[in-house]
């Protein structure tokens, strides 16, 4: 079994976050207090979750994973996976299991996990059949190694903590050109534009609070990517990107592939002015000009973040394979807690090219247009009668993806209120 020890743990590698799963101690039984060991169940699969960290809640984030990583393994033949922060190794068994990856290195680095891991692993194949490799580096040293050993993966995976940016790139290095690679990050204070020096240290954008927020951290996410990419003469386009409100979490899918990108500059800066109500995409050549239409003479009423990924959060044909395949396994529709029938039918709606970044809060419209919220099919209707384009977020329920201007929400608002 390859086992790379770090003498020292990277500064990236915070001791804080070797807490014990999640769960409220007053849940666990007495038995499993003792023994360290806790039992958890994932589409059928039963592992250990020990004393790692470990969340229910990222099943979904999971079940997108496995059916990315199938299609690239349906699509290529191929499928070597490096899971660098495995956790437990629930992700890696279900790569082995699930999406039948010819390889899975499964890296945390914490050692402490070893136990876990071996074990859950094992549960799939045994270790003599080669199909897998538990190590425990920081993730940087354990890429860095595969790529001077020249050895490269289909799919990196990198479920890190915060605005952890600082593995980009050696993951460039280490992926296969047209691999995916699966990055995250859970620093909601950076999306919300808490911390802009943070957000421009770790993604390369000053953000600043707007009311989609939770699209900003996707988009700093895909943006901080794009930007390492460029450096060494790669792109990346977002397969799908995913927002879930436990952690906060931000998790993208990329394909990365040489040189520029066919989709032309999705990496600009976004206004919003506070006084009407109006988002747009700034380019690098306006940025001198920068003005709402509105003539807001209110100072400081504009908003300007960026640059960051103004393009499609994800690609519809894709998220379709990723339904086909899901429908075929019977997880649409299966009742458990996670709807991925739901999710994924809301995140091939925005994925409509007409539709801008951004969402509109159904609560701010009828506060600009002075009445009662309308409810939410009504003004998706009138909206679309008015010629534009419309959808729901899969980031936030009460809120609309649109083309159609603040200036006509708020007057279509009224006209359906009466007002
Ligand atoms: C979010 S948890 C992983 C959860 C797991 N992927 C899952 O789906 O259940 C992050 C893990 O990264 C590990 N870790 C933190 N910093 C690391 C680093 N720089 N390199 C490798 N592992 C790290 C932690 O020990 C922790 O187990
Ligand atoms: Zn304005």
């Amino acid at each position: 079994m390859l086992s790379l020890f770090p003498k020292t743990l990277s500064s990236s590698f915070h001791p804080k976050t070797l807490i014990p799963n999640h769960k409220p101690s007053n849940l666990r039984s007495l038995t499993a207090i003792h023994s360290n060991s806790h039992h958890e169940t994932e589409r059928n699969f039963k592992f250990d979750t020990g004393n790692t960290f470990f969340r229910h809640e990222s099943a979904t984030g999971r079940d997108l994973a496995v059916l990315a990583a199938t299609l690239h393994k349906k699509s290529t033949g191929n499928l070597r996976v490096l899971d660098a922060m495995c956790g437990c190794g629930i992700r890696s068994l279900r790569y082995l299991a699930e999406a039948e990856a010819d390889f899975v290195l499964a890296n945390d680095a914490n050692e402490e996990c070893n136990g876990v891991i071996v074990s859950n692993l094992s549960s799939v194949s045994s270790a003599g059949e080669g199909r897998w490799k538990v190590s425990h580096a920081v993730a940087n040293r354990v890429l860095a190694e595969k790529y001077v050993e020249r050895e490269f993966f289909d799919f990196i995976d990198v479920d890190s903590f915060g605005s952890d940016s600082s593995f980009f790139r050696m993951v460039f290095d280490t992926v296969k050109i047209g691999g995916l690679i699966y990055v995250t990050s859970t620093d909601g204070f950076s999306s919300g534009g808490h911390r802009p020096d943070h957000s421009l240290a770790a993604y390369g954008a000053y953000i600043r609070p707007l009311p989609y927020s939770n699209e900003i951290g996707l988009r700093m996410l895909i943006g901080g990517a794009m930007r390492e990419a460029s450096v060494l003469g790669y792109h990346v386009s977002p397969l799908f990107s995913y927002y879930s409100y436990h952690g906060p979490v931000f998790r993208v899918l990329l394909r990365v592939n040489r040189g520029k990108p066919p989709h032309g500059i999705h990496y600009r800066f976004i206004g919003y002015c506070e006084s009407c109500g109006h988002s747009q995409a700034i380019s690098w050549v306006k940025l001198g000009q920068i003005k709402c239409p509105c003539g807001s003479d209110v100072p400081d009423s504009l908003i300007v973040c960026g640059p960051l990924w103004t393009g499609p959060l994800h690609c519809a044909s894709y998220l379709k394979e990723m339904r086909t395949l899901a429908g075929e396994w019977g997880w649409l529709g299966d009742g458990t807690k996670n709807d991925l029938d739901k999710l994924l039918n809301r995140m091939i709606d925005e994925s409509d090219p007409n539709l801008p970044f951004g969402y509109n809060q159904l609560d701010e419209i009828a506060s600009r247009a002075k009445v009662n919220s309308p409810r939410m099919v009504t003004l998706m209707s009138a909206i679309q009668q008015n010629g534009y384009s419309v959808s729901r977020s899969h980031i936030s329920n009460n809120a609309i993806k649109t083309n159609c201007p603040m200036s006509e929400c708020i007057r279509i608002t009224k006209e359906i209120q009466n007002a």
